[in-house]
Protein backbone atom coordinates (compact mmCIF):
# COMPACT_ATOMS: atom_id res chain seq x y z
CA UNK A 1 0.00 0.00 0.00
CA UNK A 2 1.21 3.25 -0.96
CA UNK A 3 0.06 6.12 0.06
CA UNK A 4 0.27 9.43 -2.32
CA UNK A 5 -1.20 12.78 -0.57
CA UNK A 6 0.06 15.71 -1.86
CA UNK A 7 -1.63 19.39 -1.21
CA UNK A 8 -3.77 20.14 -4.22
CA UNK A 9 -6.56 21.61 -5.25
CA UNK A 10 -8.49 20.59 -8.63
CA UNK A 11 -8.30 23.32 -11.72
CA UNK A 12 -11.55 22.29 -12.36
CA UNK A 13 -14.56 24.30 -10.90
CA UNK A 14 -16.57 21.96 -8.82
CA UNK A 15 -18.89 22.07 -5.63
CA UNK A 16 -19.02 18.39 -4.75
CA UNK A 17 -21.86 15.16 -5.30
CA UNK A 18 -25.20 16.54 -6.15
CA UNK A 19 -27.20 13.26 -6.79
CA UNK A 20 -27.38 10.11 -8.08
CA UNK A 21 -30.09 8.88 -10.21
CA UNK A 22 -30.14 4.83 -10.53
CA UNK A 23 -32.07 3.84 -13.68
CA UNK A 24 -34.54 0.70 -12.58
CA UNK A 25 -37.50 -1.58 -13.21
CA UNK A 26 -39.98 -0.48 -11.13
CA UNK A 27 -38.77 3.42 -9.68
CA UNK A 28 -42.40 3.47 -7.60
CA UNK A 29 -41.03 0.36 -5.61
CA UNK A 30 -37.71 1.32 -5.95
CA UNK A 31 -38.60 4.37 -4.28
CA UNK A 32 -40.70 3.39 -1.25
CA UNK A 33 -38.17 0.77 -0.46
CA UNK A 34 -35.38 3.45 0.28
CA UNK A 35 -38.48 5.43 1.93
CA UNK A 36 -38.89 2.84 4.30
CA UNK A 37 -35.87 1.14 4.96
CA UNK A 38 -33.35 3.86 4.14
CA UNK A 39 -35.43 6.33 5.93
CA UNK A 40 -35.49 8.59 2.64
CA UNK A 41 -38.24 11.36 1.69
CA UNK A 42 -39.67 11.06 -1.22
CA UNK A 43 -40.37 14.71 -2.07
CA UNK A 44 -40.49 14.73 -5.90
CA UNK A 45 -41.97 13.13 -9.15
CA UNK A 46 -41.77 12.98 -12.74
CA UNK A 47 -43.52 11.19 -15.18
CA UNK A 48 -46.80 11.60 -17.45
CA UNK A 49 -48.64 13.69 -15.51
CA UNK A 50 -45.88 16.31 -15.04
CA UNK A 51 -45.81 15.91 -19.47
CA UNK A 52 -43.17 12.91 -19.59
CA UNK A 53 -44.34 10.34 -21.49
CA UNK A 54 -41.98 7.60 -21.02
CA UNK A 55 -40.80 7.68 -17.76
CA UNK A 56 -41.66 7.72 -14.05
CA UNK A 57 -38.90 9.17 -11.93
CA UNK A 58 -38.81 9.71 -7.67
CA UNK A 59 -36.60 12.45 -5.98
CA UNK A 60 -35.51 10.88 -2.89
CA UNK A 61 -33.28 13.14 0.05
CA UNK A 62 -32.22 12.41 3.39
CA UNK A 63 -29.78 15.57 4.46
CA UNK A 64 -27.12 16.29 1.96
CA UNK A 65 -28.18 13.19 0.07
CA UNK A 66 -30.23 13.18 -2.86
CA UNK A 67 -30.95 10.18 -4.85
CA UNK A 68 -33.58 9.45 -8.23
CA UNK A 69 -34.81 6.55 -9.37
CA UNK A 70 -35.93 6.86 -12.72
CA UNK A 71 -38.37 3.24 -14.26
CA UNK A 72 -39.21 3.44 -18.24
CA UNK A 73 -43.23 2.91 -19.24
CA UNK A 74 -41.70 1.75 -22.87
CA UNK A 75 -39.69 -0.87 -24.32
CA UNK A 76 -37.98 1.24 -26.79
CA UNK A 77 -36.98 3.97 -24.37
CA UNK A 78 -33.39 3.75 -23.94
CA UNK A 79 -33.57 3.30 -20.62
CA UNK A 80 -35.55 -0.53 -20.84
CA UNK A 81 -32.41 -1.56 -23.14
CA UNK A 82 -29.74 -0.10 -20.05
CA UNK A 83 -32.24 -2.02 -17.63
CA UNK A 84 -32.28 -5.68 -19.59
CA UNK A 85 -28.08 -4.95 -20.37
CA UNK A 86 -27.22 -4.24 -16.83
CA UNK A 87 -29.85 -5.02 -14.39
CA UNK A 88 -30.88 -2.06 -12.21
CA UNK A 89 -27.84 0.25 -11.57
CA UNK A 90 -26.46 3.66 -11.46
CA UNK A 91 -26.89 5.31 -14.46
CA UNK A 92 -25.44 8.96 -13.48
CA UNK A 93 -22.97 10.37 -10.63
CA UNK A 94 -24.17 14.00 -10.86
CA UNK A 95 -21.62 16.94 -10.01
CA UNK A 96 -22.03 20.21 -8.80
CA UNK A 97 -20.53 22.55 -10.82
CA UNK A 98 -20.83 26.80 -10.06
CA UNK A 99 -21.29 26.81 -13.78
CA UNK A 100 -22.63 24.15 -15.88
CA UNK A 101 -21.24 25.84 -19.91
CA UNK A 102 -17.69 26.59 -18.29
CA UNK A 103 -17.47 23.05 -16.53
CA UNK A 104 -18.72 21.35 -19.65
CA UNK A 105 -16.38 23.30 -22.22
CA UNK A 106 -13.67 22.58 -20.21
CA UNK A 107 -14.15 18.94 -20.00
CA UNK A 108 -15.00 18.68 -23.49
CA UNK A 109 -11.59 20.48 -24.36
CA UNK A 110 -10.08 18.49 -22.17
CA UNK A 111 -11.54 15.02 -24.26
CA UNK A 112 -14.61 14.04 -22.60
CA UNK A 113 -17.44 12.82 -24.41
CA UNK A 114 -20.70 15.21 -24.32
CA UNK A 115 -24.20 13.50 -23.79
CA UNK A 116 -25.67 16.75 -23.23
CA UNK A 117 -25.42 20.58 -23.98
CA UNK A 118 -25.51 22.79 -21.27
CA UNK A 119 -29.57 23.11 -20.76
CA UNK A 120 -31.94 24.70 -18.27
CA UNK A 121 -34.42 23.02 -16.73
CA UNK A 122 -37.23 24.89 -15.61
CA UNK A 123 -40.54 24.48 -13.22
CA UNK A 124 -42.47 26.11 -10.86
CA UNK A 125 -39.74 26.03 -8.09
CA UNK A 126 -37.45 27.75 -9.94
CA UNK A 127 -34.65 26.41 -12.83
CA UNK A 128 -31.07 24.80 -12.78
CA UNK A 129 -28.63 24.45 -15.67
CA UNK A 130 -26.88 20.83 -16.49
CA UNK A 131 -24.72 19.30 -19.11
CA UNK A 132 -23.59 15.92 -18.94
CA UNK A 133 -20.45 13.83 -20.08
CA UNK A 134 -19.92 10.38 -20.28
CA UNK A 135 -18.04 8.45 -17.59
CA UNK A 136 -17.12 4.59 -17.14
CA UNK A 137 -19.01 1.98 -19.10
CA UNK A 138 -22.71 3.48 -19.56
CA UNK A 139 -22.53 5.53 -16.36
CA UNK A 140 -22.85 9.80 -17.52
CA UNK A 141 -21.69 12.47 -14.60
CA UNK A 142 -24.02 15.52 -15.62
CA UNK A 143 -22.87 18.60 -14.42
CA UNK A 144 -25.34 20.16 -11.97
CA UNK A 145 -25.70 24.14 -11.61
CA UNK A 146 -27.79 24.68 -8.89
CA UNK A 147 -26.84 28.08 -6.96
CA UNK A 148 -30.36 27.93 -4.82
CA UNK A 149 -29.79 24.40 -4.06
CA UNK A 150 -33.32 23.40 -6.06
CA UNK A 151 -34.27 19.57 -5.05
CA UNK A 152 -36.23 17.85 -6.42
CA UNK A 153 -35.51 19.34 -9.34
CA UNK A 154 -37.49 22.00 -11.10
CA UNK A 155 -39.34 19.75 -13.33
CA UNK A 156 -40.49 17.48 -10.61
CA UNK A 157 -43.93 17.63 -9.07
CA UNK A 158 -43.67 18.16 -5.22
CA UNK A 159 -44.74 15.10 -3.42
CA UNK A 160 -44.89 14.85 1.27
CA UNK A 161 -47.13 12.27 0.90
CA UNK A 162 -44.84 9.68 2.25
CA UNK A 163 -44.30 8.74 5.59
CA UNK A 164 -40.24 8.88 6.36
CA UNK A 165 -38.19 8.28 9.44
CA UNK A 166 -34.78 9.25 8.71
CA UNK A 167 -31.63 7.19 10.45
CA UNK A 168 -29.23 9.74 10.01
CA UNK A 169 -27.36 9.50 6.31
CA UNK A 170 -25.92 12.41 5.51
CA UNK A 171 -24.36 13.10 2.29
CA UNK A 172 -22.31 11.09 -0.15
CA UNK A 173 -18.65 10.80 1.40
CA UNK A 174 -17.42 8.97 -2.19
CA UNK A 175 -18.73 6.52 -5.48
CA UNK A 176 -16.65 3.54 -6.19
CA UNK A 177 -16.34 1.98 -9.79
CA UNK A 178 -15.83 -1.05 -11.16
CA UNK A 179 -13.89 -0.66 -13.98
CA UNK A 180 -12.61 -3.72 -16.48
CA UNK A 181 -9.69 -5.26 -16.67
CA UNK A 182 -6.58 -3.34 -17.28
CA UNK A 183 -8.69 -0.26 -17.69
CA UNK A 184 -7.87 1.59 -13.97
CA UNK A 185 -5.51 3.15 -14.76
CA UNK A 186 -6.83 4.48 -18.07
CA UNK A 187 -9.84 5.95 -15.49
CA UNK A 188 -7.36 7.49 -13.40
CA UNK A 189 -5.93 9.28 -16.41
CA UNK A 190 -9.49 10.39 -17.61
CA UNK A 191 -10.03 11.85 -13.85
CA UNK A 192 -6.84 13.61 -13.62
CA UNK A 193 -6.77 15.01 -16.97
CA UNK A 194 -10.91 15.90 -17.38
CA UNK A 195 -11.20 17.24 -13.98
CA UNK A 196 -7.38 17.83 -12.57
CA UNK A 197 -7.96 15.01 -9.66
CA UNK A 198 -5.12 13.81 -7.84
CA UNK A 199 -4.11 10.07 -7.04
CA UNK A 200 -5.23 10.08 -2.86
CA UNK A 201 -4.14 6.42 -2.59
CA UNK A 202 -3.27 3.10 -4.66
CA UNK A 203 -3.20 -0.38 -3.36
CA UNK A 204 -2.21 -3.05 -5.30
CA UNK A 205 -3.38 -6.53 -5.64
CA UNK A 206 -0.89 -7.99 -2.44
CA UNK A 207 -2.27 -5.57 -0.05
CA UNK A 208 -6.24 -6.32 -0.90
CA UNK A 209 -6.34 -9.99 -1.32
CA UNK A 210 -7.56 -13.03 0.18
CA UNK A 211 -7.31 -16.67 -1.14
CA UNK A 212 -9.58 -16.70 -3.22
CA UNK A 213 -10.35 -13.21 -4.71
CA UNK A 214 -8.05 -9.70 -5.61
CA UNK A 215 -8.19 -6.33 -6.64
CA UNK A 216 -6.26 -3.42 -7.56
CA UNK A 217 -7.78 -0.01 -6.57
CA UNK A 218 -6.69 4.03 -6.94
CA UNK A 219 -8.45 6.71 -5.23
CA UNK A 220 -8.91 10.08 -7.24
CA UNK A 221 -10.04 13.10 -5.57
CA UNK A 222 -10.39 16.65 -5.73
CA UNK A 223 -7.57 17.70 -3.44
CA UNK A 224 -10.34 19.32 -0.71
CA UNK A 225 -12.14 15.75 -0.08
CA UNK A 226 -15.70 16.98 -1.69
CA UNK A 227 -15.25 14.26 -4.37
CA UNK A 228 -13.39 11.14 -4.05
CA UNK A 229 -13.74 8.33 -6.07
CA UNK A 230 -11.80 4.80 -5.94
CA UNK A 231 -11.57 2.72 -9.09
CA UNK A 232 -11.27 -0.76 -8.96
CA UNK A 233 -10.02 -2.97 -11.13
CA UNK A 234 -10.21 -7.24 -11.09
CA UNK A 235 -6.76 -9.20 -10.47
CA UNK A 236 -5.81 -12.53 -10.82
CA UNK A 237 -6.62 -14.43 -8.19
CA UNK A 238 -7.14 -18.21 -7.77
CA UNK A 239 -11.05 -18.10 -8.38
CA UNK A 240 -13.25 -15.68 -9.91
CA UNK A 241 -12.76 -11.89 -7.91
CA UNK A 242 -15.81 -10.24 -6.85
CA UNK A 243 -14.91 -7.65 -8.80
CA UNK A 244 -14.73 -10.10 -11.51
CA UNK A 245 -18.68 -11.31 -10.93
CA UNK A 246 -19.42 -7.71 -10.89
CA UNK A 247 -18.37 -6.75 -14.19
CA UNK A 248 -19.99 -10.74 -15.56
CA UNK A 249 -23.28 -9.35 -14.28
CA UNK A 250 -23.67 -5.60 -14.87
CA UNK A 251 -22.03 -6.73 -18.40
CA UNK A 252 -19.84 -3.52 -18.27
CA UNK A 253 -17.70 -1.11 -15.79
CA UNK A 254 -20.36 0.71 -13.73
CA UNK A 255 -20.79 2.09 -9.87
CA UNK A 256 -19.91 -0.61 -7.31
CA UNK A 257 -20.91 1.04 -4.01
CA UNK A 258 -21.77 4.55 -2.80
CA UNK A 259 -21.25 5.29 0.31
CA UNK A 260 -23.00 8.09 2.62
CA UNK A 261 -21.63 9.25 5.50
CA UNK A 262 -23.70 9.66 9.09
CA UNK A 263 -22.62 11.59 12.21
CA UNK A 264 -23.40 7.87 14.32
CA UNK A 265 -22.86 4.81 12.54
CA UNK A 266 -23.99 2.93 15.41
CA UNK A 267 -27.46 4.71 15.78
CA UNK A 268 -28.06 4.47 11.77
CA UNK A 269 -27.44 0.36 12.11
CA UNK A 270 -29.27 0.31 15.06
CA UNK A 271 -32.55 2.07 12.83
CA UNK A 272 -31.54 0.38 9.84
CA UNK A 273 -31.51 -3.05 11.27
CA UNK A 274 -34.52 -2.80 13.29
CA UNK A 275 -36.76 -2.61 9.37
CA UNK A 276 -34.85 -4.94 7.96
CA UNK A 277 -31.82 -3.93 5.85
CA UNK A 278 -29.93 -6.94 5.07
CA UNK A 279 -26.20 -6.14 5.71
CA UNK A 280 -23.12 -8.17 4.85
CA UNK A 281 -22.34 -10.42 7.96
CA UNK A 282 -18.88 -10.44 9.47
CA UNK A 283 -17.60 -13.38 11.08
CA UNK A 284 -17.25 -12.95 14.55
CA UNK A 285 -13.51 -13.45 14.65
CA UNK A 286 -13.04 -10.46 12.88
CA UNK A 287 -13.56 -8.56 16.41
CA UNK A 288 -11.18 -10.79 18.24
CA UNK A 289 -8.05 -8.51 16.93
CA UNK A 290 -9.76 -4.79 16.45
CA UNK A 291 -8.51 -3.30 18.89
CA UNK A 292 -5.24 -3.97 17.90
CA UNK A 293 -5.98 -2.92 14.29
CA UNK A 294 -7.97 0.19 15.57
CA UNK A 295 -5.76 0.84 18.55
CA UNK A 296 -7.62 4.94 19.04
CA UNK A 297 -11.16 2.71 18.73
CA UNK A 298 -13.71 4.18 21.37
CA UNK A 299 -16.86 1.92 21.32
CA UNK A 300 -18.65 -0.53 22.84
CA UNK A 301 -16.59 -3.29 21.17
CA UNK A 302 -19.88 -5.92 21.85
CA UNK A 303 -22.23 -3.64 20.41
CA UNK A 304 -20.05 -3.32 17.16
CA UNK A 305 -19.70 -6.92 17.51
CA UNK A 306 -23.52 -7.24 17.47
CA UNK A 307 -24.52 -4.73 14.60
CA UNK A 308 -21.87 -6.61 12.21
CA UNK A 309 -19.91 -2.60 12.05
CA UNK A 310 -16.39 -2.93 11.26
CA UNK A 311 -13.49 -0.03 12.13
CA UNK A 312 -10.22 0.67 10.42
CA UNK A 313 -7.55 3.58 11.05
CA UNK A 314 -4.98 5.32 9.09
CA UNK A 315 -2.70 8.26 9.80
CA UNK A 316 -5.92 10.96 10.04
CA UNK A 317 -7.67 8.93 12.70
CA UNK A 318 -10.24 6.17 12.52
CA UNK A 319 -13.33 5.42 11.02
CA UNK A 320 -16.24 3.69 11.25
CA UNK A 321 -18.60 1.35 8.59
CA UNK A 322 -20.76 -1.28 7.56
CA UNK A 323 -21.66 -2.85 3.80
CA UNK A 324 -25.62 -3.50 3.05
CA UNK A 325 -25.99 -6.23 0.97
CA UNK A 326 -26.88 -6.31 -3.26
CA UNK A 327 -29.54 -3.76 -3.88
CA UNK A 328 -30.47 -6.22 -6.34
CA UNK A 329 -31.08 -9.46 -7.82
CA UNK A 330 -27.87 -9.41 -9.63
CA UNK A 331 -24.47 -9.04 -7.49
CA UNK A 332 -23.69 -5.53 -8.18
CA UNK A 333 -24.44 -2.48 -6.28
CA UNK A 334 -24.85 -1.96 -2.89
CA UNK A 335 -24.55 0.84 0.09
CA UNK A 336 -21.74 1.85 2.57
CA UNK A 337 -22.26 3.87 5.66
CA UNK A 338 -19.25 5.49 7.35
CA UNK A 339 -18.76 7.33 10.17
CA UNK A 340 -15.66 9.21 9.87
CA UNK A 341 -13.36 9.51 13.06
CA UNK A 342 -10.16 11.53 11.48
CA UNK A 343 -9.19 8.59 9.19
CA UNK A 344 -8.89 9.75 5.66
CA UNK A 345 -8.93 6.42 4.01
CA UNK A 346 -11.78 3.83 2.87
CA UNK A 347 -11.51 1.22 5.57
CA UNK A 348 -8.60 -1.21 3.06
CA UNK A 349 -8.02 -2.38 6.45
CA UNK A 350 -11.15 -4.49 6.02
CA UNK A 351 -10.82 -5.06 2.48
CA UNK A 352 -10.00 -8.82 3.37
CA UNK A 353 -13.06 -8.96 6.17
CA UNK A 354 -15.09 -7.55 3.44
CA UNK A 355 -14.05 -10.07 1.00
CA UNK A 356 -14.10 -13.00 2.79
CA UNK A 357 -17.84 -11.81 3.97
CA UNK A 358 -18.56 -11.30 -0.07
CA UNK A 359 -17.00 -14.56 -0.76
CA UNK A 360 -19.69 -16.71 1.71
CA UNK A 361 -22.13 -15.15 -0.08
CA UNK A 362 -20.58 -15.98 -3.48
CA UNK A 363 -20.13 -19.33 -2.70
CA UNK A 364 -23.35 -19.62 -2.06
CA UNK A 365 -24.74 -18.49 -5.84
CA UNK A 366 -22.08 -21.00 -7.14
CA UNK A 367 -20.17 -18.21 -8.85
CA UNK A 368 -16.49 -18.01 -7.15
FE1 LIG B 1 -16.20 2.42 0.26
Amino acid sequence: MTDAIEAHRTDFPIEGFHHIEFWVGNAYEAAHYYRAIHGYEIVGYRGPETGVRHRASYALRQNDVRLVFTGALAPEDELSEHLMLHGPGVKDVAIQVPDAEVAHELAVSRGAVSVQEPTVVEGDRGKWKAAAIKAYGDTIHSLVENPDMTWPPPDFRLRSDSIATPIGLDHIDHVVANVELGSMDEWVEYYERVFGFVLLRHFDDKAISTEYSALMSKVVWDGSGVIRLPINEPAVGRRKSQIEEYLDFYRSSGVQHIAIATDSLVDTVAAARERGLGLMAVPDTYYDDLLERVPDLDADLDELKRLNILADQDDGGHLLQIFTRMMQDRPTVFFEFIERRGAIGFGEGNFRALFEAIERDQEERGNL
